[in-house]
């Protein structure tokens, strides 16, 4: 769960799906105080966004690097102690247990969360067939949320439809980091299960990832503050 003392704006993580560094850092200025927290993922992290991850940490900005980690236990080991120099709060890892294991050893006490993903969102029980597993979408989520929660593993990132059901058998202590967050109005893009700040708060989410709502919107610093209010209305406080 994310500390009960983490401000609304910190609960709101921009993901930087952006082509390069240049428009990356001119976003981030453009969004200022605005948002504390960023996402880089696979489009900016292999075209320079380590290096920028490491600027952001040290401009006091949080960083999520989503890079989904899945290789042979010592291989993942030594990717998260990278990972954890360069300052990162949240890592993502997929959830298999070998995966998981030597993830949560390798950042050991350092402040880097390690967040597993169950099921990508864009799999259905279709597709976990056709790639040879035996069970479903939901029965594979709650096994590997079971399995996640029973190696230590901080996180979970689930789609908001998920979070309920989710939060009901990790208890109260992981966080639920969701993507598909559409304020009401705001185009889906290729999203498929979306949910607007409020409802995924409601439904158990601990950290909101926004992409396009806000880097796509006419006016990105005041779409980041419309969701952080939206999540402050929700959370009550
Ligand atoms: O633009 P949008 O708000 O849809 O961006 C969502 C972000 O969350 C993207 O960086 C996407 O890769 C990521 N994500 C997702 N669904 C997942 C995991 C990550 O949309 N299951």
């Amino acid at each position: 769960m994310a500390p009960a003392d983490t401000p609304d704006r910190d609960r709101l993580i921009v993901a930087l799906d952006l082509p390069d560094i240049r428009v990356a850092e001119a976003m981030v200025d453009r969004l200022g105080d605005s948002v504390g927290f960023y996402k880089i993922g696979y489009q900016l992290a292999y075209a320079g966004g380590l290096p920028l991850a490491r600027a952001l940490v040290g401009a006091g900005k949080k960083v999520f690097v989503d890079l989904k980690l899945h290789d042979i236990g010592n291989t993942v080991a030594r990717g998260v102690e990278s990972l954890s120099h360069l300052g990162a709060s949240f890592l993502t890892v997929h959830a298999y247990p070998q995966t998981m294991k030597a993830a949560v050893e390798a950042r050991g006490s350092s402040k880097v969360k390690i967040l597993a993903v169950t099921v990508l969102t864009s799999y259905d029980d279709r597709d976990l067939a056709d790639a040879g597993y035996r069970f479903g979408v939901r029965d594979l989520v709650e096994a590997r949320a079971r399995q996640a929660q029973a190696i230590g593993v901080d996180g979970l990132v689930c789609s908001p439809e998920e979070a309920a059901h989710l939060r009901g058998i990790v208890g109260p202590e992981m966080d639920l980091v969701t993507p598909g967050i559409r304020p009401a109005g705001a185009a889906a893009g290729d999203q498929k299960r979306i949910m607007t700040p409020a409802k995924a708060i409601a439904a158990g989410a601990s950290y909101l990832v926004v992409g396009r709502p806000v880097l796509d919107a006419p006016d990105p610093k005041a779409a980041a503050d419309a969701i952080v209010a939206e999540i402050t209305a929700a959370r009550g406080s």
